[in-house]
């Protein structure tokens, strides 16, 4: 049977100061006065457009994401989380995070974004060289991001997050290195490490920048990185993430544990179990804010409607399931699929055997090689 998971709200905000030339999330240079207003009202249109599909559940976390979300003022968040939690309920202290752009925080607008109910931020600092954050196409600096992120901390912030970036163009293991240290340096309660991919329809992808680290030097940074940010109390938990005992971020979490999740905003990607019809619905808005801010509410705002069949579930299950170090339960595959656990009985047989998976009772745990192997491990859950 299909319960219904834990559910989450994700926010798309989609406008950034400049385009970076590696990044190829939904978000658009912003050019000239944005229509923040306009867009808060298209959100709550968009919310309560679906509403039905989420009736009588209590939303557990909040994610602001972007594009860059601290382009938007403390009163533009608060009037929409106001107006949020005036339609659906909000779980009493849920997490509630920001993204944000340390180039877009100088007058440390930090005070306001906690009144208004955020309690987690998370910052894209992506290196601490500021060779590297040029050759990144970043608008802020190294000294830029340190101060952003102590004038959170005086506002009350004690839980941070700090995006970092490695396999750079131009740098070194020991330049990597030194970003984990200055970042540790900072007392971030999460640190995400991501390593640079070059995403098909970016400048980088189109011409890639001269002395990207190959292969066997990314995995040498990810793992001194790793021993570094161990040492320093922040277990790897996820393939890009780190955090402090009790510090892991509930709302993605929630997505690796294949929760559920609203999702509003331009191009906004949502998941949602549907208990009484046994179904798993995939939805996204349409792309283009221009478009979004036109049509949301609507039917026409809606970019697309798709059901995860059964036969689509354990490799949409895997993909979010295997991401984790500590792997998942069997018990936790059969309720969030609805399918029996021998459905896939056969794969881990195989995964075992090429020394992928562990199985630990009724735990399946990715060993040190899958973990390096993750895609080829959930490309064995591909439906035929
Ligand atoms: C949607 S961005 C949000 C943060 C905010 N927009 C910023 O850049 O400051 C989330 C994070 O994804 C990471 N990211 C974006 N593009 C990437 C890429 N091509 N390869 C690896 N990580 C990437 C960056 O660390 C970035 O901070
Ligand atoms: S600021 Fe963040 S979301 Fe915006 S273009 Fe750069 S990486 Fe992408």
């Amino acid at each position: 049977m299909l319960t219904p998971p834990a559910l989450s709200l994700y926010v798309h905000l989609p406008w950034c100061v400049r385009k970076c030339p590696y990044c190829d999330f939904n978000s658009h240079e912003g050019r000239g006065a944005l229509p923040f207003d306009a867009y808060i009202d298209a959100l709550i249109a968009d919310l309560e457009h679906d509403l039905p599909l989420v009736w009588g559940r209590t939303v557990q976390t909040v994610f602001f994401g972007g594009g860059t979300p601290s382009l938007f003022a403390p009163e533009h968040i608060d009037r929409f989380l106001q107006l949020a939690s005036a339609r659906l309920r909000i779980a009493p202290g849920a997490e509630i995070t920001l993204e944000t752009n340390p180039g877009t925080v100088e007058h440390g607008p930090f005070a306001g974004y906690r009144a208004a109910g955020v309690n987690r931020l998370s910052f894209g600092v992506q290196s601490f060289d500021d060779g590297c954050l040029q050759r990144l196409g970043r608008i802020h600096s190294s000294g830029d991001a340190e101060r952003a992120v102590r004038a959170a901390q005086d506002a009350g912030f004690d839980n941070i997050n700090l995006d970092l970036m490695y396999a750079l163009p131009g740098q070194t293991l020991a330049m990597a290195e030194a970003d984990v240290l200055r970042a540790i340096a900072l007392q971030p309660s999460h640190l995400s490490h991501y390593q640079l991919t070059l995403e098909p329809n970016t400048l980088f992808a189109a011409k890639p920048p001269p002395g990207i680290p190959d292969d066997d030097l990314g995995w040498d940074m990810q793992e001194h990185c790793q021993s570094a940010m161990a040492d320093a109390g922040f277990a790897q938990y996820e393939v890009s993430a780190y955090a402090r005992p009790g510090r892991q971020c509930a709302h993605n979490l929630n997505y690796w544990t294949f929760g559920d999740y609203l999702g509003i905003g331009a191009g906004a990607h949502g998941k949602l179990t549907l208990g009484a019809d046994q179904r798993i619905l995939r939805r996204w808005k349409v792309k283009h804010p221009a478009r979004y801010l036109e049509v949301a509410g609507t039917a026409a705002a809606i970019g697309g409607d798709e059901d995860i069949n059964a036969d689509r579930r354990p490799f949409d299950f895997m993909l979010n399931a295997l991401r984790l170090n500590a792997g998942f339960g069997l018990d936790l595959f059969e309720r969030r699929t609805g399918l029996p656990a021998t459905a896939i009985s056969a794969e881990l047989a195989i995964a075992r055997e090429r020394g992928w998976l562990d199985t630990n009772g009724d735990r399946v745990v990715p060993t040190e090689l899958g973990r390096r192997f993750t895609n080829d491990v959930i490309g064995l859950f591909l439906p035929d």
